[in-house]
């Protein structure tokens, strides 16, 4: 159930209360060809020409490989409790196996020794989208093998950084490789095959788990997660095919991932429509499910957009898009979510990493940018989480879908999500409004 939020009035966040902001490595780093680092789907998907808006690709995005202590500052500079980023795994394994490369580890301990010296706290992110493409090439995600390869990265990775990360991240967003990966095709690696989908969705669950395991095997007191992006499903009218409808889009777009993480099995309605000869279902091997569901420290929601979902088992809009054509914006549903997710499947600790919105952002002559709209949109979906607090859900931190300006995939640079404007031709930074207005949010502990 959904209570309006009320009039803002003053709400103040608990006082360890993770402030944040959220970035990931092909996105911000550039530098892609520098020490040693191997090729990734993403470089190789952005070259073919009309798979990314204007052709942009991430070879120099903002450059943050050479400009990471800038980037602290800024950080630094607005009061960041905890930073949110992703490690480059063809940095670290530039054919995705074998003996890690000292350069890109070196890079990742440099960044965390920042955030250290600065007093925020680092949340590291193993995989965000940017698969070597050695391993594509080997069959990417629809071979078992690949999750293997992921356990053998996070090892290295844990090894060499462990003792400077307390909160790990394993996958992010898998629903996301799933359904834009090899549903419509529009991210890397560009595939349109439903039964590869749902057997890259079982892969990426499983090498999710094979990282806990990892993690536990090396010793670590670190927390491991994983990082979702959840939707909440409302049916369009109140008959019995739009209940029906939205439960099982509900299955595709959350229970899939939850439900084999906590409950370790996969929802028998999805199984259903997958049918017992789908590449997925005959991939399942006996003990995935308890790898899967090994039990993790902590739960990373992103939430972005509602689903309204018809009788018919189509979508439709109900609420104001934002630039990204696939949102709309229904700050309610941050509350719904949190409040589901918690009463569903337990009072794991919570941390929202991604939450934002899209503006057409300008530098005016004065060099201010006026994203009101960002502002109003951040500050409703915090109202949203903090009535979830208040009502009992362990939520520890919040981040900010981006810190910066950033490469945002096939909508290359011309989509804006950051507090932190980039002049792209020079790379200057320049705070937003919605940055110096997030900064008296973290240093009021609320607004
Ligand atoms: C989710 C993804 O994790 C991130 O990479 C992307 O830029 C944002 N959503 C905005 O689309």
């Amino acid at each position: 159930m959904s209570i309006p939020i009320g009039p803002a009035g003053p709400l103040r966040f608990p006082d360890n209360f993770g402030w944040g902001a959220a970035t990931s490595a092909y996105q911000i780093e550039g530098a892609t060809k520098e020490d040693g680092r191997g090729e990734s789907v993403w470089d190789t998907f952005s070259r073919v020409p009309g798979r990314t808006r204007n052709g942009d690709t991430g070879d120099v995005a903002i450059d943050h490989y050479h400009r990471y202590a800038e980037d602290l500052d800024l950080m630094r500079d607005l009061g960041l409790r905890s930073y949110r980023f992703s490690i480059s795994w063809p940095r670290i394994q530039p054919d995705g196996t074998g003996t890690p490369n000292q350069r890109g580890l070196d890079f990742y301990r440099r960044l965390l020794d920042g955030l250290h010296e600065r007093g925020i706290t680092p949340m590291a992110t193993l995989f965000h989208w940017d698969l070597p493409q050695a391993l594509q090439d080997a069959g990417g995600w629809e071979s078992r093998d690949t999750a293997h390869r992921f356990a053998d990265y996070a090892d290295v990775v844990f090894r060499a950084l462990g003792d400077r990360v307390p909160s790990w991240l394993t996958i992010n967003e898998p629903k996301t490789v799933v359904q834009n990966g090899y549903l419509t095709g529009h991210h890397a690696p560009g595939r349109q095959d439903p039964d590869a989908a749902y057997l890259v969705a079982h892969h990426l669950q499983l090498a999710h788990g094979f990282a806990v395991a990892a993690l536990r095997a090396n010793g670590s007191d670190s927390r491991i997660g994983p990082a979702l992006n959840l939707h909440p499903c409302y049916p369009a009218d109140d008959s019995p095919q739009a209940a029906a409808a939205a439960h099982l889009y509900d299955g595709y777009e959350n229970r899939l991932y939850l439900d084999s993480l906590f409950k370790g099995s996969y929802p028998e309605d999805l199984l259903a429509d997958l049918g017992p000869q789908s590449r997925m279902v005959q991939g399942i091997r006996d003990g995935d499910l308890k790898i899967i569901s090994a039990p993790v420290d902590l739960l990373a929601v992103q939430y972005y957009t509602p689903i309204y979902v018809t009788a018919d088992g189509g979508t439709a809009h109900r609420w104001a898009t934002s630039e990204a054509e696939w949102q709309q914006i229904y700050p309610e549903g941050m509350y719904d979510l949190l409040t589901r997710v918690t009463r569903d499947y337990g009072p794991i600790p919570l941390t929202i990493t991604e939450n934002g919105l899209p503006t057409p952002d300008t530098l005016a002559a004065d060099d201010t940018v006026q994203d009101t709209g960002r502002i109003n949109f951040l500050r409703d979906h915090l109202t949203a989480a903090h009535r979830a607090i208040a009502d009992g859900v362990p939520l520890e931190s919040f981040h900010v879908w981006s810190l910066l300006d950033n490469f945002e995939w096939d909508q290359g640079y011309d989509q804006r999500w950051g507090l932190v404007y980039v002049d792209y031709a020079t790379q200057r930074r320049v705070l937003k409004n919605s940055a110096t207005w997030y900064r008296s949010v973290i240093a009021d502990g609320g607004f």
